[in-house]
């Protein structure tokens, strides 16, 4: 057993015009549900668990917990979004002070999804199985394409085995495009799902040895939170990968190969391709278009609309009250540039 620890303070811009500042991608409907609601329904048979998200989206997350009764034992704002490792570092200063330290918690995105409940439930029963035992576990996804950001787990044994932990060598955090090319020719490298899992006690002992700054603040925590904002305001911003993951010794890092059927659905074109099999229904995002003489388009949008295509293969087009996104397959890593030049996200 852990406890459910699901982070959800980013901002998902690739997914512009239906992912907003105000309105992110773990609230948008981009399957039958928001990837939140998802993710705490699919962990919330391991307990209630802890929500770390940010004071700007009290207002969307206490709905998203009302409207569909999700058991999230306690929801922890953040003032402002210092990034994964100060989110991270909270959720374990919290479960210190409430007696817990002793405890295996488990770190999720609140935006990725998750196929393969029972491979799923499978690999976090042996991730907890060697977290138990002082390591710090990740599950590991068979990589399908050279992606530059997501992070790399070099392991020794590339066997795909979910009932136990593998070693791990090393651990690369969003590599350049060539070094993510000669991971994947190499086999001996899994994708980073971001999820761990870890003992607590265990985790603030790297936060101690590796970002021991960012350790002092955050262990000033008063009981009732009251000095949160006092903290956040002088804490530096980085990710876990970066601050802790990367900088553990082998000895000190587990990993669990899965095939758990994962997407971190990061652009449209990820979307594209997880609801590639999935059918077309009155509410979902993905629209059925009249094509001719067309093929290979992805249409979507929640407007009561028909759409055509004539003449035009391999077409994203994402159609929304206010602004329209028309994208060639494979380009849509570049909305986020375009979001970034323009600043048109909300
Ligand atoms: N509470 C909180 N506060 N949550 C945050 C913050 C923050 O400041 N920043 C990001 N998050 C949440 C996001 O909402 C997301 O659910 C999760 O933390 C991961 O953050 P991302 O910003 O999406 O990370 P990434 O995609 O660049 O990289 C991570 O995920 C990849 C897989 O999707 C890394 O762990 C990579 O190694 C990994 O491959
Ligand atoms: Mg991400």
């Amino acid at each position: 057993q852990f406890i459910p620890v699901i982070l959800s303070g980013g901002s998902g811009t690739r997914l512009w015009p239906v992912s907003r500042v105000k309105y992110p991608k773990q609230f948008c409907e981009l399957l039958d549900k928001p990837l939140q609601t998802l993710t705490i329904e699919r962990l919330q048979k391991y307990g209630a668990g802890l929500l770390v998200t940010s004071e700007k989206l009290k207002d969307l997350t206490e709905k998203d917990i009302l409207q569909n009764q999700l058991k999230i034992e306690k929801v922890l704002y953040e003032p402002t979004g210092k990034n994964t490792a100060a989110a991270v570092a909270l959720a374990c200063k919290y479960l210190e002070l409430t007696g817990r330290a002793d405890q295996v918690a488990g770190v999720f995105s609140s935006d990725a999804l998750v196929l393969n409940q029972v491979e799923f439930s499978r690999a976090l029963q042996a991730a907890v199985s060697s977290a138990q035992n002082g390591f710090v576990v990740t599950l590991g996804i068979q990589p399908r394409s050279p992606e530059t950001g997501f992070g790399y787990i070099q392991v020794k044994d590339r066997a795909l085995n979910t009932h136990t932990a593998t070693e791990v060598m090393k651990f690369h955090e969003k590599p350049t495009l060539e070094k993510a090319q000669s991971f994947i020719q190499d086999g001996h490298y899994f994708w980073n799902a971001g999820i761990f899992i870890f003992k607590v006690s265990r985790m603030i002992e790297h936060f101690k040895k590796n970002e021991p700054t960012l350790w002092e603040s955050i262990n000033q925590l008063a009981s009732d939170l009251s000095n949160l904002d006092a903290i956040y305001s002088k804490i530096k911003s980085i990710s876990l990968d970066y601050a802790i993951i990367e900088k553990l010794d082998s000895d000190e890092l587990r990993c669990v190969p899965c095939d758990i059927g994962w997407s971190d659905v990061g652009s449209w074109d990820a979307l594209a391709e997880v609801t590639e099999a999935m059918p077309f229904t009155e509410h979902s995002l993905k629209k059925q278009p009249v094509q001719i003489a067309s093929k290979s388009n992805s249409i979507f949008s929640h407007q009561k609309k028909k759409y055509t295509v004539v003449g035009c293969d391999d077409l994203i087009v994402v159609d929304t009250a206010d602004a329209t996104l028309i994208c060639k397959k494979g380009e849509s890593q570049k909305v986020k540039d375009l979001v970034d030049s323009l600043k048109i996200s909300d």
